[in-house]
């Protein structure tokens, strides 16, 4: 057995019925693979000493379930070990049902649950009654300053848990995360205020051609070398529709090229028609892009930008999803798990980054997907373990992730090694990053007559591109297949997103500016 939960759940009998039901064969591969679901993680400690109440149910030695609600100060649950939580019982109405239940027959169930964010917690374990005179364990469980008389502790020894999916939870809120979310509100209010003061004199010369015109109405500092620009439509009216991961082309301005263009995801709420906000990471190595736009986007900035592009896009509205985000990977990620949390598509988010100062958006998105998501700081020797976040992942979750090549080749290997559908990995790059294993390859031009040695640090497209042959391309990371071109001889490697097997197989197609050649050299009908 793996899954502990099922172990314990998944009776002969709700067995049966899942296979009636059609689902059975979904849930089969909780069945293998090493134990897990038994140990308390971070994300699980984090939830349970955020709650303010919980349920608990017991069994009567004449069989009757007994459920009880359990409340007190945030975190009088207490979190004792990773397979060991406990609390002091404080008199209340006096019936001991529940206490008369274990000692009958230990076996507890709970439930947790977090209202506002649409998430719960499910727990079996086996309650052990601890004497109120018992100092030792009893010190571990009392909550300061929480006046009530304890009458006993209860310790749950935890044997499974399992996490639920968000389907039908009303989001309610207690008076104090009313407040909070009040404050937000204020907060942002000033914000508007103090930057709309500020646009009273805007800088009105045009950066960039393309066909969206914007106005810079925000700039703030979001992590180390990461920025955040908000656009605005200049009289505010409703910007075009985007989908989920969808990116625009900003303009820069390099020595005397007027018109090249950045792409930068659109990381605020797809949801938001008044604003685009992108971040951009300032890149030390770069092209020098990303410094001119920290440079010289300023408030009131007028930019010609393009119309919205999405290779990226969610795919299914169902299937629950695993979301992977390294470093500023994270910007279309989070567009992607605003989108399905408005679904209320079930989801998961593995961010990770080297430091926290450097991960845009941290915090927010914390607050924002609570238990959802798990973070990965480098420095703090938090590492992810892919294999195992693709593993413990539903059988039918799609997979998206964005981050270094890193990352992406590295998803890609542990979902091959697991048996994942490949169609079910989607992934944007941020550059058509060259492999350090390429080799030279000699590509043949066939009606222009040109042979090109491509050296190993070079694209095929950019060689191409460098010989003076024009031929068509957009995105430059293999996902928009504006590039592709017939191969006429030779065996491409393709690293595109873009070509389905039929194109690249029957089609005899390949994405020049990502893929390269299984040999040594390629024939090309171009
Ligand atoms: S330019 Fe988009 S796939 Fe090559």
């Amino acid at each position: 057995m793996a899954h502990k939960f099922a172990e314990i759940a998944f009776t002969q009998t709700v067995r049966r019925v899942q296979e009636a039901m059609g689902s059975r064969s979904g849930y089969a591969a909780m069945d293998s693979g090493p134990d897990h679901n038994n140990l308390l993680s971070e994300r699980e400690k984090a939830f349970i000493e955020a709650r303010d109440s919980f349920y608990m149910a017991s069994v009567s030695e004449t069989g009757w379930p007994y459920l009880q609600h359990r409340g007190g100060p945030a975190g009088f649950l207490k979190v004792l070990d990773q397979s060991t939580l406990g609390f002091a019982d404080y008199s209340g109405n006096r019936q001991y049902v529940t206490t008369g239940n274990v000692l009958k027959n230990d076996r507890v169930a709970v439930f947790f649950m977090d209202y506002p964010n649409r998430v719960r917690l499910k727990l079996l374990g086996r309650m052990e009654l601890v004497d109120a005179d018992d100092t030792p364990k009893m010190v571990r469980l009392e909550d300061d300053g929480y006046r009530a008389r304890v009458e006993r502790g209860m310790i749950i020894h935890i044997e499974a848990f399992d996490w639920n999916c968000p389907q039908h939870i009303t989001p309610r809120y207690s008076q104090a995360e009313v407040d909070k979310l009040i404050e937000l509100e204020r907060e942002e209010n000033r914000d508007l205020r103090s930057r709309a003061e500020q646009l009273a004199s805007p800088n009105i010369s045009k950066i960039g051609e393309g066909e969206l015109e914007l106005i810079v109405t925000g700039v703030r500092q979001l992590a180390d070398r990461i920025r955040a620009f908000e656009l605005r439509a200049p009289s505010g009216e409703p910007l075009p529709e985007i989908k989920p991961g969808a990116h625009i082309e900003v303009p820069v301005v390099l020595g005397s090229s007027t018109n090249e263009v950045r792409r930068y995801s659109i990381a605020s709420n797809p949801n938001r028609r008044d604003v685009y906000e992108i971040a951009v990471f300032c890149e030390p190595d770069g092209r020098g892009g990303s410094d001119w736009i920290h440079k010289n986007y300023q408030l009131g900035s007028v930019l010609g930008v393009s119309l919205p592009i999405n290779y990226f896009d969610i795919q299914t509205d169902t299937n629950p999803a695993v979301l992977i985000a390294g470093g500023i990977g994270i910007t279309p990620i989070k567009s992607i798990a605003q989108a399905l949390q408005n679904q209320t598509v079930d989801f998961e988010l593995h961010y990770t980054g080297r430091k926290a100062s450097a991960m845009a958006y941290l915090d927010r998105l914390q607050r924002e997907f609570g238990p959802r998501m798990t973070s990965y700081v480098g420095d703090l020797g938090q590492r992810m373990d892919l294999e195992r976040v693709l593993a413990s992942a539903p059988a039918n979750a799609e997979v998206y992730v964005c981050g270094p090549a890193k990352l992406i080749d590295g998803v890609l290997i542990a979902a091959n090694q697991l048996g994942i559908d490949r169609e079910r990995v989607h992934f944007e790059r941020f550059d058509a990053q060259v492999g350090a294993d390429a080799r030279p390859v000699e590509v043949t031009l066939l009606r222009s007559g040109e042979v090109l040695h491509v050296t190993p640090d070079q694209t095929l497209l950019d060689a191409i591109l460098d010989a003076g042959v024009e031929i068509p391309n957009s995105c430059r990371v293999g996902q928009c297949k504006s590039c592709a071109v017939k191969v006429l001889a030779g065996e491409p490697e393709h690293w595109d997103e873009a070509l389905s097997p039929f194109e690249r197989d029957s089609g005899g197609l390949m994405c020049p500016c990502v893929s390269r050649a299984k040999g040594n050299s390629l024939v090309l009908d171009i």
